[in-house]
This record gives structure tokens, sequence and C-alpha cells, in this order.
């Protein structure tokens, strides 16, 4: 009989074994290696319809935040379950369109969009640009009337409301480079009304990311609909209000308020306005679908009798997943291969990585019981996990796979040492000194 995991929904064990969907993890492993990003299809449209059904009869548009997972085939699969998207870069971009995405659902966030950007995202008539301060507005325009394009804007507030979370993913305060403040905002969408090359949409907030407690999010909302009703005051219309993302998921032991209860606030907020509502999720969509797939390659454990750490080293380091060291994120880990007699000799592990620096942890005093060669899951990777990897200490980035029911497919490939070194170049020997140096003669 399969039991449930209680920490993942899209896990469950079968014969001691972890498996996602139908498939087994140690079959993944086998065929790809590790360690390897692996995504559930059925977590990632089940959070999506979660979504969608909350938000019921409101009129609205789910944008997926591409910078939480920006693999094409995660892509593509959002863009199946009909998802517009949220970008912050011609890149992501690019890689909405090569999945399939459509340009008429594509919002474009971020305070530093470059004109060759900007002319993209024109070019293409993407759906909105979110824009970040009144030097932005003034390029948008410039670029507009160059491209003879009338530019679909929204007006990213900075309420100053505290989200209560990391200081690295909170975006709502003054203190933060997010948006523009209230009066500066009503400004800017006074300007843009009356320009020929600006179209005033909506307006829009993302006041931080892992969000716990609903209050800072349906805060932000009162916010922008006072905002709203000031600006129809003195003539100015919008039609959409995009709150962003931010809805937290459960990594170790958070309490998280229910999707349904912040999209009923929401609703309830919106009711009786002609206004569509925008969302942004990343995280939430794509979190819990995922897991890091790593093994142990040594045992490191405290000398005996002795107060110290015992380390698992495992084949996975900082550079393929940074939450741990960059946010003190915890992600929880479970043993791909557990017998019933070893689940109870459980010892506390830190499980650590190569690369030279203390901060190359991806997991605090797990109890777990374990061997040299064990396969582990790191729980909860789906979101900004594969983005934020890097070839620190020359580590090719990982694999990406995405398993949907019994079948298991490669979304993206292992690096190899020559993917990397391929955009390098060894310069002639001659470039390596001035013809002004002493000439070193061969056996002085
Ligand atoms: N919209 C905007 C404008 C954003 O800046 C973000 C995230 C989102 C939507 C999606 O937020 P979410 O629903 O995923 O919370 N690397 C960090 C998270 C950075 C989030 C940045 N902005 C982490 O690993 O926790």
């Amino acid at each position: 009989m399969a039991k449930k995991c209680s920490m993942m929904h899209v896990l469950s064990q079968k014969n001691g074994e972890l498996y996602m969907e139908s498939v087994p993890l140690n079959k993944v492993a086998d065929t790809y290696g590790t360690p390897a990003y692996v995504y559930s299809r059925a977590a990632i449209s089940k959070q999506y319809h979660s979504l969608e059904n909350a938000l019921g009869n409101q009129t609205h548009q789910i944008c997926f935040a591409v910078k939480a997972n920006s693999n094409i085939g995660v892509l593509g699969l959002l863009a199946s379950l009909g998802a517009g998207f949220d970008v912050v870069s011609s890149g992501e971009l690019e890689r909405v369109l090569r999945a399939g995405g459509q340009a008429n659902k594509i919002v474009f966030s971020g305070v530093g969009k470059t004109a060759a950007e900007l002319d993209f995202a024109l070019k293409l008539g993407i759906q909105c640009i979110n824009v970040e301060s009144h030097a932005e507005l003034i390029r948008l325009e410039t670029r507009a009337r160059l491209l003879d394009k009338t530019a679909p804007i929204s007006i990213r507030i900075n309420p100053d409301i505290d989200a209560k979370t990391h200081p690295y993913i909170s975006t709502g305060l003054s203190e933060n480079k997010f948006g523009v403040a209230p009066g500066v905002a009503l400004d800017l969408f006074a300007y843009a009304d009356k320009s020929e090359f600006l179209k005033v949409e909506g307006i829009d907030c993302h006041i931080g990311s892992q969000i716990t407690d609903l209050s800072p999010l349906l805060e932000a909302a009162r916010f922008l609909l006072n905002m709203i009703d000031v600006l129809e005051k003195s003539g100015i219309s919008i039609s959409h209000i995009n709150m962003g993302g931010g809805v937290g998921v459960n990594y170790s032991e958070e309490e998280i308020f229910d999707i349904s209860e912040y999209a009923k606030g929401l609703t309830q907020l919106l009711q009786g306005r002609n206004l569509k509502l925008f969302v942004e999720p990343g995280r939430f969509l794509v979190a819990n679908a995922g897991v890091l797939l790593t093994r142990v390659e040594y045992l490191k454990p405290a000398p005996a009798k002795t107060a110290g750490k015992n380390f698992a080293i495992v084949d996975a380091a900082m550079n393929d997943l940074i939450r741990p060291a960059l946010y003190q994120a915890q992600h929880k880990v479970a043993c791909v291969n557990v017998s019933p007699k070893e689940a109870n000799s459980k010892v506390q592990w830190d499980l650590v990585g190569p690369v030279c620096e203390s901060a190359d942890f991806l997991a605090k005093d797990c109890p777990l019981h374990l061997e040299q060669g064990a396969l582990l899951a790191i729980l909860t990777t789906g979101a900004y996990g594969f983005v934020q990897s890097s070839n620190y200490n020359s580590r090719n980035r990982v694999a990406e796979i995405i398993v949907a029911d019994d079948k298991f497919h490669l979304v993206r490939r292992r690096e190899t040492i020559n993917d990397q070194l391929t955009l390098e170049f060894l310069l002639p020997a001659s470039h390596y000194h001035r013809d002004s140096d002493p000439v070193k003669i061969s056996g002085d």
C-alpha cells in the first residue's frame, strides 16, 4: 500500500522506497544521475487549479512569476494550463515565447528594464509593463514614440507595508528599491494619462515573498483600492489590479493561510468593482512540486565522545541550492530508501556539499539514518532552486526532470565542462606579457 508522506503530498512511500507520482526516485537517479532537480506535473497542475478554483467568478489572470522556475519544460506545462507569465528580463520573455506562452498574457516587472528590453516587449505587444520609477516611465514613453507604439502600463506602488518575511525577500517597505511612493505614483498616472504613447491599464504591488501572514497582503490590496478611488476621482480609470506574488509555502513547520482564504479576502474587496485581478505567484505554484536528488559521497561523523557535528557530504552544494546559505531557509530532507528497521536508528546530520565555503550547507541537524551512497531528496525545492544555481567551483549545473504519472522526461540535460568552457577564450601566449617585459630565456 502506498503511504503519503506527511511532509509532501507529491511523494509517497511504497515498499520502503520514495516515489514521485508513480515513478520511483531511485529510477530517476539511476537514469540521469545526481544531483538532479525533479518536478511533478501533477503537483504543479494541482496548485494551479486550486488557485483558479479559489478565484472562482472573479475575473482574473494568473501570471506565473518565471523567476521561480524558468525551465521551458515547466513553462510549457504552465502555458498549457492557461497561465500568463510575469517576466523580469528579455531572457525570461524569450523563454516564455519558446515555451508557447502568449505575448498578450505577459506582464513585465523589474526596476531596471533596459531600452532594448522595453523595445522587445513593445514590439511583441505584451499585455502590460509594470513601471517602477519616473525615469522608467519617461524611457518607456520615448521608446514607444520611436517605435510608434502605445505602451500598456501599470505603476508599481510601494505601499510601505511590512510583509513580515525574511529581509532579503521583503519588497514593500519604503527602504526597499521597488515601486514608487504613492504620492509619486499619482503624478506618474496623471502624466501617463495625458501621453499619446502610454496607456494606463493597471496598478500593481508585490510586497514580498514567502509571506505566511495574510493580513499584510489584504492591507496592500486595500491600499491599492484606495488609490484607485483617488485616481477615478481625477478622471483616470484603472482596469486591473495586480497583487504580485508572495504566497508562502510550507518548508518545515510554518503555519500558512489557505489559498482560499486569500482568494476570498481579495474577491470580497473587489466586489462591485469592475476590476480584473492579476496575481503573480511563483513559489506557490512550483515549490512543493520539486525535489533535489543528491547522493551521500562521504560520512564524516563527529569524533567519538565529542560534541562535534556529524557531516554528511553530499554531491549537491550551495551552487545548486543557495537558499539555505542565503536566506537561512530550512528544507526538509528525506531518504529515498527507508527500511523500517533503519528508521529507528537516526542520528542528526548536517548535509554539506563539496564547495570550499562553510556556508555550503543544504540542511542542518537532520535526523536521518544514513550510509555512504544513500540517495536523498531535498524537499520543496521546485521554486528558486535551479534558477539560482551557478557554476561556482566550476561545477556543472545539474539535470532537470519532469515526472508525469509513470513516466519521467529530461527537460534540461546536465552540463558538461565543455559547456562551461565553450564561452571562454585562452589568449595566445604573446598576449600574456608586455613587449617591454624582459624576455625569459629558457634554461636561465
Ligand atoms: N512578482 C514580483 C514582482 C516578484 O518580484 C516576485 C518575486 C514574484 C511576483 C513572485 O513571488 P512568489 O510568489 O514566488 O513569492 N529567491 C527568493 C525569492 C525571491 C522572490 C523575488 N520576487 C527565495 O528563494 O526565497
